[in-house]
């Protein structure tokens, strides 16, 4: 059986009296490439909100690599290797594609 990277497991979350995501479950294993497909307001960029902590949960978990991420703050996580890859328009237009891309590949240490 496949190494288990990410869990997240009873996820409600949404925004004042709406809710978003409804007990979400999702697993997924390392090495493993995972699509996310839905229809505008589904709540795909809730659930990338909550696995990089940017969005408070009103209930369930978020396990990476075996860890519960629940103290995790964002920028611990980017440091643990969670890192989005923004749409659109949201990029560096003075740099080239790969420097894009370079700069999510990384983080530095704060020591
Ligand atoms: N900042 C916000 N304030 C209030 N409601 C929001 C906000 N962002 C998203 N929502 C609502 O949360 C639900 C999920 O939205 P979202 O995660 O952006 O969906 P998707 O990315 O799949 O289009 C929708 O009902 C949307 O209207
Ligand atoms: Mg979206």
């Amino acid at each position: 059986m496949s190494e288990t990277l990410l869990e997240l497991s009873g996820i409600r979350t949404g925004y004042g009296r709406i809710e978003a995501l409804h007990g979400l479950d999702v697993t997924i294993a390392r090495g493993e490439t995972v699509a996310l497909v839905g229809a505008n307001g589904a709540g795909k960029s809730t659930l990338l909100r909550v696995i990089s902590g940017l969005q408070p949960l009103s209930a369930g978990t978020v396990h990476f690599g075996g860890q519960d991420l629940a103290r995790c703050k964002a920028a611990d996580r980017v440091h643990r290797g969670i890192v989005q890859v923004p749409e659109g328009r949201q990029v560096f237009a003075g740099l080239s594609v790969e420097d894009n891309l370079t700069l999510g590949a990384f983080s530095r240490r704060r020591d």
